[in-house]
């Protein structure tokens, strides 16, 4: 009998079905060439449901998904409903009340003439990102007052835990050692923000505990600036939810846009959900023209959390081979190819070089 994984999918909104669809075509190629089976429940959750039926994002439905050994999730948002509703019930129904307490979001660069900086090769841009993933301003705590009226008072507390601080900074440590990484960066506002400095004191605690990684601390915003001017100075970074949120799009857009952007939400022993980081291009939706390559590098990434490291090597050269040989040129919507063109292009390749 193979292995056989259980996997949760939630296409969800956009162009999610079209993605999921590339993903799931390299899931099942990686699947018959390295001898694994994968069984996978879809999950309607996402615009349309919630208009037809009224449902969100139940916690039953999130419990059945947590019984699988991953979740694969497309893209959540739609402008015919009110901003952030399924995002929070969805996205953040997986990543906070599951605990998925680590978002991991790496940021390399396959080519040259993708990145928009100049004089910056592949080798300079090779950073991954540990975002904290369940706590700082997404938590929820405040509200409105006089809403809507000129005296209105709008409040977002930013919790940070010992606890939620102390992991995320332990498995950037651990991932650093792990993985052959020199130096962990820590990236924090506090200097403006105070309480944020548990971070500089848990991360110098912590730090200890690891004498042979470098580490490093920039504040938010110099990292931004840094990222640019020398992005080759970052290796693995530890940043706060809210801060890392940011972080990790100016991050995709070195590496040459969101089209290649993937991450990894992931409890450590538990459970992980990976999804691209970009959004549901509700213009996109149905066209046939949405980049793949981001979600199927989120297929890759789920690969290696499954312990599948060899099946998920293989697609990231593979992805690394058509980007720097040009056959897909960019990483945008425009690039001239279909969604499932590029999609197919991916299986085609892999197969030839797991054969080679
Ligand atoms: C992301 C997204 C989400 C976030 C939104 C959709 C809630 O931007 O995954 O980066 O802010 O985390
Ligand atoms: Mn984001």
């Amino acid at each position: 009998m193979s292995k056989e994984y259980t996997i949760a999918v939630v296409p969800g909104d956009g162009i999610g079905d079209e993605i999921v669809r590339e993903g799931l075509k390299i899931l099942d190629a990686a699947g018959e060439v390295y001898g694994f089976r994968t069984k996978k429940t879809d999950y309607p959750h996402g615009a349309d449901h919630y208009l037809e039926t009224g449902e969100l994002f139940p916690d039953e439905t999130l419990r059945e998904c947590a019984g699988h050994d991953a979740i694969f999730m497309g893209a959540i948002g739609d402008p015919r409903i009110e901003v952030g509703l399924l995002e929070r019930a969805i996205i953040g129904g997986i990543r906070w009340k599951l605990d998925l307490y680590i978002n991991l979001r790496p940021i390399k660069l396959y080519a040259e003439h993708l990145t928009p900086l100049k004089n910056t090769r592949p080798e300079d841009i090779d950073m991954i990102v540990v975002r904290e993933n369940t706590e700082s301003i997404y938590v929820g705590l405040g509200g409105r007052f006089k809403e809507g009226t000129p005296d209105e008072v709008a409040i977002a507390e930013m919790i940070m835990t010992r606890k939620g601080v102390e992991r995320a900074v332990r498995y950037a440590f651990e991932l650093a050692k792990t993985s052959g990484r020199r130096k962990v960066t820590l990236v924090d506002k506090a200097n403006a923000i105070r309480p944020q400095d548990i971070w500089t004191r848990t991360f110098s605690e912590v730090g200890e505990e690891y004498p042979d990684i470098e580490k490093d601390h920039a504040y938010i915003d110099a990292a931004c600036m840094w990222m640019v001017k020398n992005p080759e100075t970052f290796d693995v970074v530890v940043v706060d939810n809210i801060f890392g949120d940011i972080l990790t799009d100016l991050g995709a857009m070195l590496q040459g846009g969101l089209g290649i952007a993937a991450s990894g939400n992931i409890h450590p022993g538990k459970l992980g959900m990976f999804e691209p980081i970009h959004g549901s291009a509700p213009k996109y939706k149905g066209k046939n023209v949405a980049n793949p390559l981001a979600t199927i590098a989120a297929v890759q990434m789920m690969l290696d959390y499954l312990g599948e490291s060899e099946a998920s090597s293989k697609i990231e050269a593979t992805i690394a081979h058509l980007l720097q040989s040009k056959r897909i040129p960019d990483l945008s919507a425009r690039s001239g190819l279909k969604t499932d063109e590029i999609g197919d292009m991916v299986v085609e390749e892999f197969r030839s070089r797991a054969r080679g």
